[in-house]
């Protein structure tokens, strides 16, 4: 069999660029001491790239000041600092039924102790509608925490279009960007984003264990943990101040290195083109498997607003089995499943099928990669035709 054929690219990008292993090899090696400890020559150039790394970020998303950047593990990480820091018993919220767990279970933790709860659903082209969120605002609305891009069924929701009606009835606006960061350009000015909470292990193209928040100035989260900042130990405090104030202790720094340096390549090529050519390959994809009887799609025909994840069910075989045929027969990695995502399959309806097959494509994949996956495809669908018959 042949080598390895990855299309799990929502679930992490892999492989990396070339450049994030050297890079991350070469600064752990030369700098990989502890950043803003001391003041040494190696603890301030470590700091440097931690600093140099905060602006391009800072810059990628649109915001105004790099402090108001602060590193966290991964989305998940970012979400809870900005949900737990940013709601309180009495408060009330609004999300979609797009979500991943990782803003489903901080809400329903924060529900269990007083805050209340309402989920936008989404329509049968996997879009929320902006005038839904208004129309739930209450006098202790705190926070709208939407998923930028879903990472089951790919499409890009109008955040503009959301964040202005947010900002106009002065509701905090936070999207996660996990699956959107370093697909589609995010400006969080012009959308009226207050906090973009993003992981660097997916489309940034980094490693795991590095992602971030940006808070948008004016916007206050309070600290939910506490610990060693590096400056002003004396205080018996966490630090007010970003970005120490969502920052707790040593930092990830292969991890920002890491996230540097991919970051840096998908500048260097141009976030349009990366994003363009996994569109066509996902176009070629989708059209391909459209074209296998008994294979059930749950994407649009219009992949314009869609990150190239590509959700799909063979009639007669449950998801699971299918992805098993596809690693073991294929040499084919995918995700099968809820995706962490359990009201995205309710509101499909895949939930009662537990779920589906998902193909993430990603920036080293290749036609023949597609060719390949659309083949396999149609072999395991007329294998369980037969096996239906
Ligand atoms: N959230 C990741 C996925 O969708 C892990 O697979």
């Amino acid at each position: 069999m042949g080598k390895l054929i990855y299309m799990d690219n929502g679930a992490t990008s892999f492989p990396k660029p070339p450049e994030v292993y050297d890079f991350m090899d070469h600064f752990y090696r030369n700098f990989g001491v502890n950043p803003g400890r001391s003041g040494y020559d190696l603890c301030v150039e470590t700091g440097e790239l931690v600093e140099t790394t905060r602006k391009m970020l800072t810059r990628f998303f649109n915001g105004a000041d790099p402090n108001r950047l602060c590193f966290s593990y991964n989305s998940t990480d970012a979400l809870n600092l900005i949900i737990f820091g940013m709601l309180k018993p009495g408060d009330h919220a609004v999300t979609t039924t797009l979500e991943h767990n990782s803003v489903l279970r901080p809400l329903y933790h924060l529900s269990r102790a007083g805050v209340e709860i309402d989920y936008v659903p989404f329509d049968k082209s996997g879009f929320v509608d902006p005038d839904d969120f208004p129309k739930r605002f209450k006098k202790n609305t705190k926070l709208v925490v939407i998923n930028h891009a879903s990472n089951v069924i790919g499409t890009v929701q109008p955040i503009k279009e959301i964040g202005r009606r947010c900002r106009e009835h002065g509701v905090p606006f936070a999207i996660d960007a996990s699956q959107s960061a370093g697909k589609v350009p995010i400006d969080i000015e012009d959308a009226f984003v207050d906090v973009v909470a993003f992981t660097g292990h997916k489309s940034l193209l980094g490693p795991t264990g590095i992602g971030g928040l940006y808070v948008r100035e004016g916007i206050e989260i309070r600290f939910t943990r506490a610990g060693g900042t590096g400056v002003r130990s004396a205080v018996r405090t966490h630090l007010e101040e970003y970005p120490y104030r969502l920052e707790y202790g040593t930092l990830n720094i292969l991890g920002v290195a890491g996230l540097h340096a991919g970051l840096r390549w998908i500048l260097d090529r141009g976030l349009e083109s990366v994003h363009q050519h996994e569109t066509k390959l996902a176009t070629k994809l989708r059209d391909g498997l459209k074209g296998i009887d008994s294979v059930t799609m749950y994407c649009q025909d219009d992949l314009a607003n869609h990150i190239s994840v590509l959700p799909f069910n063979v009639t007669g075989m449950e998801a699971m089995n299918v992805g098993t045929i596809l690693d073991v027969d294929h040499n084919i990695a995918c995700r099968t499943g809820l995706h962490c995502a359990p009201l995205v399959h309710e509101g499909l309806g895949t939930d009662k099928v537990h779920g589906a097959v998902r193909f993430g494509i990603g920036p080293f994949n290749t036609e023949g990669h597609v060719d390949t996956a659309i083949g396999a495809v149609r072999e395991i669908a007329e294998m369980a035709a037969r096996r239906n018959k």
